[in-house]
C-alpha cells in the first residue's frame, strides 16, 4: 500500500508580507494561472494516488477550513488535522503512528511538501515510483536528492555515499551525511566537493521504518504521541523532522532527482518561477533609475514602485504593508517578524 501525504501545517514565513498567520504561503495563489501552491500539489500527486480517496493531507486545526476550501474533492478522512502547528517532526511521526495503526507497519508513505515548483511531472512520477520500490527493498528513509546550483542556506544538504544500485532505471546511494540549513561558508565548501545534493523535502519509506528512527533519535517526540496521542502535542519540541532525524539517521537513501525542482521558499525562488517561464504576473508598476536586478511585487496593479540607485533589492507592497529587503537578506524575514506583535 502506497499513501501520498502533503505536509501542509506550516505558515511560510518568508513570504511576509503576502504569507500572514491567516493566510499561508500554500494557500497563496501566485503561480501563474491562479493556483495555489496547495492545489498544484494535490494535483501532482493524484495520479500517484489514485484519486482523492489515496490522498492525505496533515495540517494544523487553524488551517483546516482553509485546506477544505482549496481541495474540497478530499475527503474529510483523509484531513490528519494536529492540534497546532509544531513543525514537521511531530507531522511525520504523528501521521506514520496514524498510518501503522491503519494498514500495519509495511505500508510505504511518502512526504510532500506544499510549497514545491516541479518543471517535468512526468518525470517526477517516475522518480517517485524508484523511490517507493527502494524504500520497500531496503529498511531506510528514501530522500530525492536536487542538484544544487548555489551554495543556498535555506535547504538540506545531502551527501552522497556508496552506490547501492538501480532501481528502475534511477541510481540510489546511500546518504553519508545529511546536514539541514548550514551557513554560507558550509554551503560553498559543499557545493566545492561535488558529492552534495539539495534535500528536495521529499521522504519515503515504510511505516515501520520511520517509527524505528524516531524512536532510536527522537523518543521525546515518539513517545509522548504513543502515550497520549494528539493530547501530547502542547508539550512535544518544536522541531523539523530534518533536524530530529535526517541529521542523526545511519539509514538513508539518495535518488539524484532530475525533474525541475523549486523551492518557492522565499521571494527570490517566486522571482525565478515569475521570470523564467511565465514571466511578468502582478509586478507593479516599476520605474528603476540606475536600478539593477530589483523584484518589485505588489497586490494591486496600480501601485507605482520608484527606485534610484538600487542593486538587487526585493520590494513587497501588500496593503499597508511594504517590504523592502537586500536578496542576500530575504532569509532574514522570519527574525523581524518575531518582533512585529499585531499579526504579521
Ligand atoms: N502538518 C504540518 N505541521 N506541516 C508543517 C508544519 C507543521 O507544524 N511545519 C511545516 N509544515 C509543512 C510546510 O507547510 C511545508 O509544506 C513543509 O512542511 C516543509 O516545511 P518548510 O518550513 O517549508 O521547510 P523548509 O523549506 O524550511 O525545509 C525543508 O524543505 C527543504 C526543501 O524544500 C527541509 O526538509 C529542507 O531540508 C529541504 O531542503
Ligand atoms: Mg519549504
Amino acid at each position: 500500500r502506497f499513501v501520498p501525504i502533503i505536509l501542509a501545517g506550516g505558515r511560510g514565513e518568508r513570504f511576509w508580507p503576502l504569507s500572514r498567520r491567516d493566510r499561508p504561503k500554500q494557500f497563496l495563489r501566485i503561480l501563474p494561472g491562479g493556483q495555489s501552491l496547495l492545489e498544484a500539489t494535490a494535483e501532482r500527486l493524484l495520479p500517484l494516488a489514485g484519486g482523492w480517496d489515496g490522498l492525505w493531507v496533515v495540517t494544523s486545526e487553524d488551517l483546516r477550513e482553509g485546506i477544505h476550501e482549496h481541495l474540497p474533492h478530499l475527503p474529510t478522512a483523509n484531513l490528519l488535522v494536529e492540534p497546532e502547528g509544531r513543525d514537521t517532526a511531530p507531522a511525520v511521526a504523528w501521521a506514520a503512528l496514524e498510518v501503522a495503526r491503519r494498514w500495519g507497519e509495511d505500508a510505504v508513505l511518502a512526504f510532500f511538501p506544499a510549497d514545491h515548483w516541479i518543471g517535468d511531472v512526468a518525470a517526477f512520477h517516475r522518480t517517485l515510483q524508484a523511490g517507493v520500490r527502494l524504500a520497500t527493498r531496503r529498511d531506510g528513509i528514501v530522500t530525492l536528492g536536487v542538484e544544487p546550483t548555489h551554495p543556498a542556506t535555506g535547504y538540506g544538504y545531502i551527501e552522497r555515499g556508496e552506490p547501492v544500485g538501480s532501481y528502475q532505471g534511477f541510481a540510489a546511494y546511500r546518504v553519508a551525511r545529511f546536514t539541514e540549513k548550514p551557513d554560507p561558508e558550509t554551503a560553498r565548501a559543499y557545493l566545492e566537493t561535488g558529492r552534495y545534493a539539495w534535500n528536495s523535502g521529499i521522504f519515503i519509506f515504510r511505516a515501520g521504518v520511520i517509527l524505528q528512527e524516531f524512536r532510536a533519535h527522537a523518543p521525546e517526540i515518539l513517545e509522548p504521541l504513543e502515550r497520549l496521542g494528539q493530547d501530547a502535542y502542547p508539550t512535544l519540541p518544536r522541531k523539523s523532522v530534518d533536524y530530529a532525524v535526517m541529521e542523526h539517521t545511519r539509514a538513508a537513501y539518495v535518488i539524484p532527482a532530475r525533474f525541475g525542482w523549486d523551492d518557492l521558499g522565499d521571494w527570490t525562488a517566486l522571482e525565478r518561477l515569475l521570470q523564467g517561464e511565465h514571466p511578468g504576473t502582478r509586478l507593479a508598476r516599476h520605474i528603476g533609475l540606475d536600478t539593477e536586478g530589483a523584484f518589485v511585487y505588489a497586490t494591486r496593479e496600480d501601485e507605482l514602485i520608484v527606485t534610484i540607485g538600487l542593486e538587487n533589492v526585493v520590494i513587497v507592497r501588500d496593503g499597508k504593508i511594504t517590504l523592502v529587503v537586500r536578496k542576500d537578506q530575504v532569509q532574514k524575514i522570519k527574525k523581524v517578524l518575531k518582533s512585529i506583535k499585531d499579526d504579521p
